[in-house]
This record gives structure tokens, C-alpha cells and sequence, in this order.
């Protein structure tokens, strides 16, 4: 793998800085169109995804669409930044000065990737993103807290770093999708907002995907064989939730029956059908594989306790070792 050094990394992101004032927000949303590649929706991988008929399967697209916005406002105001800015504020740690510099510029551009979701949301549908930045996606009470204590200790907690890795190569394995879905389904084309939004997205997050190796390997490498073993559960248990459809999904469907009264008496079996993605490894490679996240899946194969992920957690990782 060729990691770039954090110098060229800043160097770059000077270069590449953009403002979320650049994008076109007097266009709006285009409410005609699809907003999320349909191929990624878990919906669509469904057997009762034929009865819906286009205008239905707009609508939930729009509301996945919707949910996509939140989960990233979550991973990086919630959890990212926390723990990144926790890290930069410890004093316990003697941070090199490059990666001190590269966590601020990390900081600097997840704090604009919220905003910009965020503004996404909103102009989406200002009556419920007005209020809060979640609708889909609820944590509980104990979620929070235990998220809380483990942001205090980033260096202890440091399956974040893999799991900031993991998320991120997804995203711009979102956007190769937005351009994918482009090419081959004229028939069905994308909200040019969503697009535009999930393309700057990307522009910075190959390079944060770049800065979490050294983050993995300035804090996870460090760490002794008990407390990689406590990292590597936490690690399993959040991908194995992260890579299945669960409550999230289901409240999904549930606004989509409410919109769209007919699909009523579907509604239980797209959450039954839903929930059988979790145990299919064909959503899974569309979803979480060596394909999409290539560079997540080759740091797993050079530590051998990552191994274990193979199987229960992650359906369609076979490790390659030697
Ligand atoms: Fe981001
Ligand atoms: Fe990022």
C-alpha cells in the first residue's frame, strides 16, 4: 500500500481546500429524483422490492437518501471528532508535530462535512431537520454515555482509528457508485445536489483514509496483545452492526408505509427481508468487501487478529496472508 507521508497529505488538502459555499444550494433538491445510488439501498436487494412500483421506490431512495445524511453527521460530529479532538487535547500524549498539524486539518474538515450534511438535510426537509440533526438514526441513553467514556480515552479505545478507516474508504466507495449509477442507469438519474455534496465529500476523504494508517499505526501499533484483543471486539461488535440492516432500516420502511399507505401491508415483510440481508453474504460484498474497501481489507490481512473478523463478522472476508 502507498501511504502517502502526512507532509504531502497537508500539502494536498491546501491545495484541494474547497468551502461548502461553492456548491449550488439555490438549486435545492430535486424531489423527482432518486438521491442515493440504488444499488447500495438494502431495500433493493429484496424479493418484495418488485411490488413497489417507481414512485414508491422514490420515495423510500429519498428517505435512504436522508438517513445517509444523518449517519454521516453521526461518525463525524459524534464520533470522529470527538475522539480526534480528545486526542489533540491530551496532554498525556507526546504527539509528533506532522500528525498534530494532520489532526487539526482532520478536525477542520469534519467539522465542514457536518455542516455541509447538515445544510443537506435541511434543504431536504426543513421541518424535520430544523429541529434535529436525527430522525432515523437514534442512539440510546447508554450508547451515548458509552461512547462518551470511550471518546476520553482515545488512546485506550483505539478501534476507532480501524473503524475510521473503515468508514471513510466507504465513502468514496459511495461516490464511485453516484458515478457508476450515472453511466449505466440513464433511465433513473441522481439529484444533482446529493451528487455534488457526495463528491466534495470524497475529495477530502481520500486523503483522511490515507491519515488513518498513521493513526493506526501511531496508536493501534502501541498498544500489547490484551489491549488489541479488548480493541478487536469492540472493532467486531461495531462492523458486525455497522454491515447489517437494523433498527435504522426499519424505521426506514416504516415512514416509507406511512407515505405510501399501500405498501401497509408489506411492511412486515420488508423488515423480515431486511433483517435476512444481515445473514447474506451478496448484500454483504456489495456492502463491506474487499471490492468496496480495498485498502481496509489488506491493513486486516497484515495483523493477524483481525483474522477473527473473517466468518461471523465479516461474511466475505477471507484473509491473505504471507
Ligand atoms: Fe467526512
Ligand atoms: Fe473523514
Amino acid at each position: 500500500m502507498n501511504v502517502l507521508p502526512l507532509d504531502t497529505l497537508k500539502r494536498r488538502a491546501d491545495q484541494n481546500a474547497y468551502s461548502i459555499d461553492d456548491l449550488d444550494w439555490a438549486r435545492g433538491v430535486d424531489f423527482e429524483r432518486h438521491f442515493f445510488p440504488e444499488h447500495l439501498t438494502p431495500l433493493s436487494h429484496t424479493a418484495v422490492y418488485a411490488q413497489l412500483g417507481p414512485d414508491e421506490r422514490r420515495i423510500y431512495n429519498q428517505l435512504y437518501g436522508q438517513m445517509v445524511n444523518e449517519q454521516f453527521i453521526f461518525l463525524e460530529d459524534r464520533f470522529l471528532v470527538r475522539m480526534v479532538g480528545n486526542l489533540r487535547r491530551s496532554t498525556r500524549l507526546d504527539l509528533p508535530a506532522d500528525l498534530l498539524e494532520a489532526l487539526d486539518v482532520f478536525v477542520e474538515e469534519e467539522v465542514k462535512h457536518t455542516e455541509m450534511f447538515r445544510r443537506l438535510a435541511r434543504l431536504t426537509c426543513p421541518e424535520r431537520y430544523e429541529r434535529s440533526d436525527y430522525h432515523f438514526l437514534r442512539l440510546g441513553r447508554a450508547e451515548d454515555a458509552l461512547l462518551g467514556f470511550m471518546a476520553r480515552r482515545p488512546d485506550f479505545f483505539v478501534f476507532w482509528c480501524w473503524m475510521a478507516l473503515a468508514f471513510e474508504e466507504k465513502t468514496v466507495d459511495y461516490y464511485r457508485h453516484y458515478q457508476r449509477h450515472q453511466k449505466e442507469r440513464p433511465d433513473l438519474p441522481l439529484d444533482p445536489l446529493y451528487t455534488d455534496v457526495h463528491r466534495l465529500h470524497m475529495l477530502d476523504e481520500v486523503r483522511h483514509v490515507q491519515i488513518d494508517h498513521h493513526l493506526i499505526h501511531a496508536f493501534y501499533d502501541r498498544c500489547g496483545a490484551l489491549l488489541r484483543g479488548l480493541n478487536v471486539r469492540l472493532l467486531a461488535r461495531t462492523l458486525r452492526a455497522y454491515t447489517r440492516p437494523a433498527r435504522t432500516n426499519m424505521r426506514i420502511v416504516e415512514d416509507l408505509a406511512r407515505r405510501c399507505p399501500r405498501l401497509a401491508p408489506l411492511l412486515g415483510d420488508m423488515k423480515a427481508q431486511l433483517r435476512a440481508l444481515g445473514r447474506s453474504a451478496d448484500w454483504q460484498s456489495i456492502v463491506y468487501s474487499r471490492k468496496n474497501a480495498p485498502q481496509t481489507f489488506a491493513l486486516f490481512d497484515e495483523y493477524p487478529e483481525m483474522h477473527a473478523l473473517a466468518g461471523a463478522v465479516l461474511l466475505c472476508y477471507e484473509p491473505h496472508t504471507g
